[in-house]
């Protein structure tokens, strides 16, 4: 199909697909719970006659299909499914109706996308160069649903054809409408947490001799964490440590028994993941030990960093400038300290995660992403169905 004939393609599911985008953002559903938005997908690939698996092991809200010749080449295309537990207050017409829930991340948009890239490549099923995998997963926001979909087979062949490749897109604000984003390498961060309770001896407030205060062990580690960054990590590498929760005690002329700490280690390669935990641990234990107290420590893992293959994500640049534009591709230059669990499915076969505008041209910057008024733009689904198409049918040219 000629550059034109796609675009006009594209453009004629525009209306049934952002009534589709409101339809899915008026019914939020947290990870793991997207029964009615599962409903909504598998109705859609029906009305496209398309084939489906619906569940996955481990995850009965995720769906995957595939169109095209399965002896021919595999390109899987992800979405992500998952709403927020938090009240919308965007104020459109198309607003949550699940109280206490939203679509704040945006992945009404890529579901919506994905959906539409399904009913133009299934137009051209018959012409396709490759056997195309569709998968909305479930559980992204922290519910790691990727890793499930990934270790149940969505892309080593035990579900559908085994994948050459992989290609998933997330709305970006700070990114005009009509471009995308991404950088070879790492994208998007770990997301690795910690806890540590230091443990001492309560007493009165005024007789501190008499015990071991853990709230001043725990202010020691707090401000010591950040050493990692500074002094142990490479400077031109990215890492973050946020102890994000503090809590002791129960009055101000009392010394607790105990003080926590828990916290967020963001790095972008495995050996700094490794080193930043290593690093922590043994901070806290060297600090518990200098104050007389004990600590328990416990680490819990997060997504692995989201790592793009360097000749996937020069095929997505080449892709973006040839159907979008040259001046609307835009290289990353650096990663985001975000997280993503598509970090699995790039673990298992080379791809590439890309950064989709969804800021609305001429107006002020708009709230981000987990904002409770961000509301994704209709405007970015023809980019994200096009970018999605012509990463399937153009995949054996590059
Ligand atoms: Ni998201």
């Amino acid at each position: 199909m000629t550059n034109g004939g796609l675009a006009e393609a594209v453009s004629s599911h525009l209306p049934r697909l952002t009534d589709l985008r409101h339809r899915l953002h008026r019914i939020p559903e947290l990870s793991f719970q997207e029964h009615e938005t599962a409903a909504a997908v598998r109705a859609e690939l029906d009305r496209l006659g398309i084939p489906y698996v619906a569940g996955i092991e481990g995850a009965a809200t995720g769906t995957v299909a595939w169109i095209g010749d399965p002896a021919k080449p595999c390109v899987a295309l992800r979405a992500d499914i998952d709403a927020l537990p938090i009240v919308e207050q965007t104020g459109v017409p198309y607003a949550s109706t699940h109280a206490g829930r939203m679509h704040a991340c945006g992945h009404d948009g890529h579901t919506t996308m994905l959906l539409g890239a399904a009913a133009v490549l299934k137009a051209m099923e018959r012409d396709l160069p490759v056997c195309v995998k569709f998968v909305w997963q479930p559980a992204e926001e922290g519910g790691g649903g990727g890793r499930v979909m990934c270790e149940a087979g969505v892309l080593d062949g035990r579900v559908g054809p085994k994948a050459s490749a992989v290609f998933g897109l997330h709305g970006w604000p700070g990114l005009p409408v009509g471009t995308v984003a991404t950088k070879p390498g790492a994208l998007l961060a770990a997301t690795d947490s910690f806890a540590a309770t230091f443990v001492g001896r309560g007493c009165h407030g005024a007789f501190p001799h008499m015990g071991v205060d853990p709230i001043v062990t725990a202010c020691e580690a707090v401000l010591n964490l950040q050493q990692f960054v500074s002094r142990e990590l490479d400077p031109t590498d990215q890492g973050v440590v946020t102890v994000g929760k503090v809590y002791a005690g129960t009055a101000t002329n009392i010394i607790p028994d105990e003080a926590t700490i828990e916290g967020t280690a963001r790095t972008l390669h495995p050996a700094a993941r490794a080193a930043i935990q290593a690093s922590i641990r043994r901070r806290c234990q060297g600090i518990a030990a200098a104050n007389n107290c004990q600590v328990r420590f416990a680490w819990t893992d997060g997504y692995p960093p989201t790592i793009n293959d360097p000749a996937m994500a020069d095929y997505v640049a080449a892709t973006a400038k040839r159907a979008l534009g040259p001046d609307r591709y835009l290289t990353a230059t650096r990663a985001s300290m975000g997280g993503e669990d598509f970090a699995y499915y790039l673990e298992q076969v080379p791809g590439c995660f890309f950064l989709v505008g969804v800021e609305r041209p001429g107006a002020p910057a708009g709230p981000p992403l987990h904002s409770d008024r961000f509301d994704f733009a209709d405007a970015a689904i023809p980019v994200g169905v096009r970018m999605f198409v012509e990463l399937a049918t153009n995949f054996t040219k590059a």
